[in-house]
């Protein structure tokens, strides 16, 4: 960005420029070059779903919904949160309808975070991470994810804490690495936050794409978090309709009342005629999530293979849309010149896993790539990064 567009920024914004997502989206546009960048489907959610949309907008649920969100969606999302992990929520007080996960995540450090507080995450981040910490006035404390495993280091993550720490702020699984998070490191993480009082938000976008037979486990099953944690999700994902912007923050009443009063000065409601829709969409039966999670662990395996084909080191992910590769077996160094070439070279958009990390030099040299894509455009995408070698 020029330094003239910036002349009125705040300084709490001062380090965040445009998202990478927009940067590189707009370049996809631009080339049309195949976007591999941002992690949206090529293809909508189910038909019936659209439908109940339809019919909510033609049914006259068209002004503001309640503030917390319609009661249908909360049980609806209750009911989820029992039938997939067992824990228990009062519709009313313990769950609060959001525009999105990225709004949940805004009012949940917005509402609950003191200036000068930290917060501790994982790089790479996903983006809105470090602009809300910093937007609410606390700091960020970083424990770096590396590749192959992206394992967390015990050490860095004690020595995270210290006693300005007001909460962890987890992904899994993770954006952009594709990890999710083992038993053993949420336990880890869960241990801290119970013997020093800390809070655990966490960011469960992608909790029904988890392949290989594992299982996610949201952190607020674990003994002594769920009266601790505030978790996150959103409909965006799971059903393939990243625009519609319906997400959620369940957990304990004072932790989602904070939540709610941040929410309010944000958006106030959300989404009215999408509601319905996704409390519907909610409980689809479980062919649903069973063949949308195959699907899109065929396609993982099938850009995987296009990506090792094209001469890249892959970091298989374990969970979500994306992979991240090592582009220094094509003798490249740099992640974000490599992007911003690839349009050129190869017609595809990738994103510079660089952008997600403060430490430059183990994020330089990885690019992410997103496999939500129709298996068609997956394979051209390969043909065509094939003859970067
Ligand atoms: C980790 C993570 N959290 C949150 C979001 C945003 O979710 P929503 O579209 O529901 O706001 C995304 C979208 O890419 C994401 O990857």
């Amino acid at each position: 960005m020029a330094t003239t567009e910036r002349a009125f920024l705040s300084t709490k914004l001062a380090e965040f420029g445009t998202t990478i997502f927009a940067e590189m989206s707009a370049l996809a546009a631009r080339t049309g070059a195949i976007n591999l960048g941002q992690g949206f489907p090529d293809t909508d959610g189910p038909e019936e779903i659209v439908e109940a949309a339809v019919e909510a907008l033609r049914g006259g649920q068209n002004q503001y919904p309640p503030g917390p969100g319609i009661p249908a969606l909360r049980e609806a999302v209750a009911a989820h949160q029992r039938r997939f992990y067992g824990l228990e929520l009062d519709p009313d007080g313990e769950v609060l309808i959001t525009t999105g996960a990225t709004e949940a995540i805004a009012a949940a450090l917005l509402g609950l975070c003191e200036p000068g507080d930290e917060v501790i995450t994982f790089e790479p981040y996903y983006d809105s991470y470090a602009a809300c910490i910093a937007l609410s006035g606390a700091t960020r404390r970083l424990v770096t994810l590396r590749p192959p495993g992206y394992a967390v280091d015990p050490d860095a993550l004690a020595a995270a804490f210290t006693s300005r720490t007001r909460a962890v702020l987890l992904n899994s699984p993770h954006n952009p690495t594709g990890k999710v998070f083992t038993r053993q490191e949420l336990d880890l993480i869960a241990a801290h936050c119970r013997e020093r009082g800390v809070l655990a938000i966490t960011d469960e976008v992608y909790e029904h794409l988890v392949f290989d037979g594992r299982a996610h486990v949201p952190l607020a099953t674990l003994p002594g978090m769920a009266e601790r944690t505030l978790t996150i999700s959103s409909a965006g994902k799971t059903f393939s309709f990243t625009g519609w912007k319906i997400g959620w923050a369940t957990g304990p009443r004072a932790l989602v009342s904070a939540v709610q009063t941040a929410k309010q000065y944000l958006t106030y409601v959300s989404g009215a005629p999408f509601q319905p829709a996704i409390a519907q969409a909610l409980g689809l039966p479980d062919a649903y999530f069973e063949s949308f999670r195959a699907e899109l662990q065929a396609k993982r395996d099938r850009l995987c293979a296009g990506l090792e084909m094209a001469g890249l080191e892959v970091f298989r992910p374990d969970g979500t849309y994306f992979v991240t590769t090592d582009i220094r077996p094509l003798g490249e160094e740099d992640g974000h010149v490599f992007c911003l070439r690839l349009p050129e070279r190869a017609g595809v958009v990738a994103v510079p896993t660089v952008v997600f990390y403060d430490d430059k030099d183990v994020g330089r040299p990885l690019v992410r790539f997103a496999f939500c894509k129709r298996d068609a455009v997956i394979d051209e995408a390969a043909a065509r990064l094939s003859r970067l070698g």
